[in-house]
C-alpha cells in the first residue's frame, strides 16, 4: 500500500520532458515577451512606491510568479490585473524579511535588498538561490551597503543590512561591472542622505529601466546605461501612481533568432533591435542573414554555418546568457570555433549533453573549444539549469531524429509559452509526461 507521504513525493517527482523532432524549418513571426530580467527589478523597485503601480507587458513565467511570492511576504498587495499586467500596491506595511522558501529558488530575490535597506533601515534575507551556473556571491552589493553605511551580518544562512544611523552617499567603484550590485545599490542610495556615484556600473539596458522607473517614483538618478550612475539621494518618494511598460526581452529575442539561425526564416518581433547587436554581429559573421527593421529582425539561415569565436562579456558585449544557445549553434558549423566565458564561473554544465548529441567540444577553463564539422542526432538530455535549456532546444532543431529534455521547469523559469511560440513557427514540439 502507498501512504500518503509517498504519494506527495511521487507527485512532486513527476518529470515533465519536452519532445523535439528535429531538422523542421522554422518560419513565419514571433513576438517577444517582456523582459524577465527587467520585470524582477522592477518588481522589486516597487517596494519604495509610496502607491500603486501598474507594471504592462509582464511576462506570465515561473521567477515572476516567485517574485509575486517574495514581494507578497513582504507585505505588499499584488495581483495579475489581466494576461501580462502586474497591479501592485504598497499599503505602507512592509516587513523586514521575506519566505526563505522563495528566497532560496531565485537568486533575483536579493534584488529586494536595497529597497527595502533604504526604505525601512532595515533587511533580512536568506541567501539566494537560483541557476547553478558558477559561484554567484554577493560581496558587491554587500560592500556597496557598508559604503553607504550600513552594517552586513552574514550568519547562520542570512544576510542582515542595517542602516542605524541611516545611509550616507559616497563614491563606489565596483571591482567587477555587476548587474545586481549596481541595482541594488542604485536603490539603496536613492533615500540616502547626498550623493552617490556608482563606477564602473554595469550597463545593461535593464538598468535604464529601473532608473526610468525609480526616476517616475520620484528618485534622482542619472547616468544609468553608461558606466557611472549618480544618485542623489532625496529625503521622500512621491505618492504617484504609476503605469509603466517592460521593455522587450532581448535574450527570449537572442534565443529565437538563433532558433531561425538553426534553420528558417522568421521575423523576431517587438524588439528593440539595439539590445542584440553582439548577435546580429555574431550571427552575420557565421553566415547568417539578417535583416533589421525598426522594431524586428529577419533571421535567414543558409544552411550553412561559417565557425566563429566568441567571447562573452557584460553588455554591449556578448550576452553571457546567450552563451549556451550560439555554442549549440556552433556545434554544426565548419570548422572550430573558441567560445570564452567572462561572466560566469562554470556555465558549461550543457556541454555534456551536447556531446551526447554527437557535439564534439572540449571544456578548458573558460573556454569551450567547439570542434564543428559534426552533425547532431536526437537524443535524451537533461537541462542543467535555464538558458541550458534553451540551448537544447537549439540543439533539438538542428538535430537529426527525437530528442527528449529533461528539465522543462528551468525552461518554464524564463521562457513565456515556449512551446507554443516554437510550434506557431513550425516546429515539432510536445510536452510529455
Ligand atoms: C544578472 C542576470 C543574469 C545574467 C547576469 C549577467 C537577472 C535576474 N539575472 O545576474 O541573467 O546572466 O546578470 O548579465 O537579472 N559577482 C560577484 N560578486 C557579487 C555579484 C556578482 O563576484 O556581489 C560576480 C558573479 O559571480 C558573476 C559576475 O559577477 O561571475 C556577474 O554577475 P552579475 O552581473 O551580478 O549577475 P546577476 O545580477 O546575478
Amino acid at each position: 500500500m502507498i501512504d500518503t507521504d509517498t504519494m506527495v513525493q511521487a507527485g512532486a517527482s513527476v518529470v515533465e520532458r519536452l519532445e523535439i523532432v528535429g531538422g523542421r524549418k522554422l518560419r513565419g513571426v514571433v513576438n517577444v515577451s517582456g523582459a524577465k530580467n527587467a520585470v524582477l527589478k522592477l518588481m522589486a523597485a516597487s517596494l519604495l512606491s509610496n502607491s500603486q503601480c501598474i507594471i504592462r507587458n509582464a511576462p506570465k513565467i515561473r521567477d515572476v510568479e516567485t517574485m509575486i511570492g517574495v514581494l507578497r511576504s513582504l507585505g505588499m498587495e499584488i495581483s495579475w490585473a489581466d494576461e501580462n499586467t502586474l497591479r501592485i500596491t504598497n499599503n505602507g506595511d512592509l516587513k523586514d524579511t521575506a519566505s526563505d522558501e522563495l528566497v532560496r529558488q531565485m537568486r533575483a530575490s536579493a534584488q529586494v535588498m536595497g529597497p527595502l535597506l533604504t526604505k525601512i533601515g532595515r533587511v533580512k534575507l536568506f541567501q539566494p538561490g537560483g541557476c547553478v551556473i558558477g559561484q554567484r556571491p554577493l560581496d558587491l552589493h554587500l560592500k556597496g551597503f557598508q559604503a553607504l553605511g550600513a552594517e552586513v551580518i552574514e550568519e547562520h544562512g542570512y544576510i542582515l543590512a542595517q542602516a542605524r544611523g541611516g545611509l550616507k552617499g559616497t563614491e563606489i567603484l565596483l571591482d567587477f561591472p555587476s548587474v545586481g550590485a549596481t541595482e541594488n545599490i542604485m536603490a539603496a542610495a536613492i533615500l540616502a542622505e547626498g550623493v552617490t556615484i556608482i563606477r564602473n556600473a554595469a550597463k545593461e539596458p535593464e538598468i535604464i529601466e529601473e532608473q526610468n522607473f525609480y526616476n517616475r517614483l520620484g528618485a534622482r538618478i542619472r547616468g544609468a546605461g553608461t558606466d557611472t550612475i549618480r544618485i542623489e539621494g532625496v529625503s521622500q518618494l512621491n505618492n504617484r501612481d504609476i503605469d509603466y511598460t517592460v521593455i522587450p526581452d532581448r535574450i527570449e529575442a537572442g534565443t529565437f533568432m538563433i532558433a531561425a539561425a538553426a534553420g528558417g526564416d522568421v521575423e523576431i518581433a517587438a524588439l528593440i533591435p539595439e539590445h542584440v547587436e553582439a548577435l546580429i554581429s555574431k550571427l552575420k559573421e557565421i553566415g547568417i542573414e539578417v535583416e533589421t527593421k525598426e522594431e524586428s529582425v529577419r533571421v535567414r539561415s543558409t544552411g550553412r554555418y561559417r565557425s566563429a569565436d566568441v567571447t562573452v562579456l557584460p553588455y554591449p558585449g556578448f550576452p553571457t546568457d546567450l552563451q549556451p544557445q550560439i555554442t549549440a549553434l556552433l556545434a554544426v558549423a565548419d570548422g572550430t570555433s573558441i567560445i570564452t566565458e567572462n561572466v560566469f564561473g562554470s556555465r558549461f554544465r550543457y556541454v555534456d549533453e551536447l556531446i551526447r548529441m554527437g557535439a564534439a567540444i572540449r571544456v578548458e577553463s573558460r573556454s569551450a573549444i567547439v570542434k564543428g564539422n559534426t552533425k547532431l542526432s536526437g537524443a535524451p538530455v537533461y537541462a542543467p539549469d535555464l538558458r541550458a535549456g534553451a540551448a537544447l532546444v537549439i540543439a533539438g532543431l538542428l538535430a537529426e531524429g527525437k530528442t527528449t529534455i529533461e528539465g522543462v521547469q528551468y525552461l518554464e523559469r524564463g521562457y513565456e509559452r515556449l512551446e507554443e511560440k516554437l510550434v506557431g513557427l513550425g516546429a515539432e514540439i510536445k510536452r510529455l509526461d
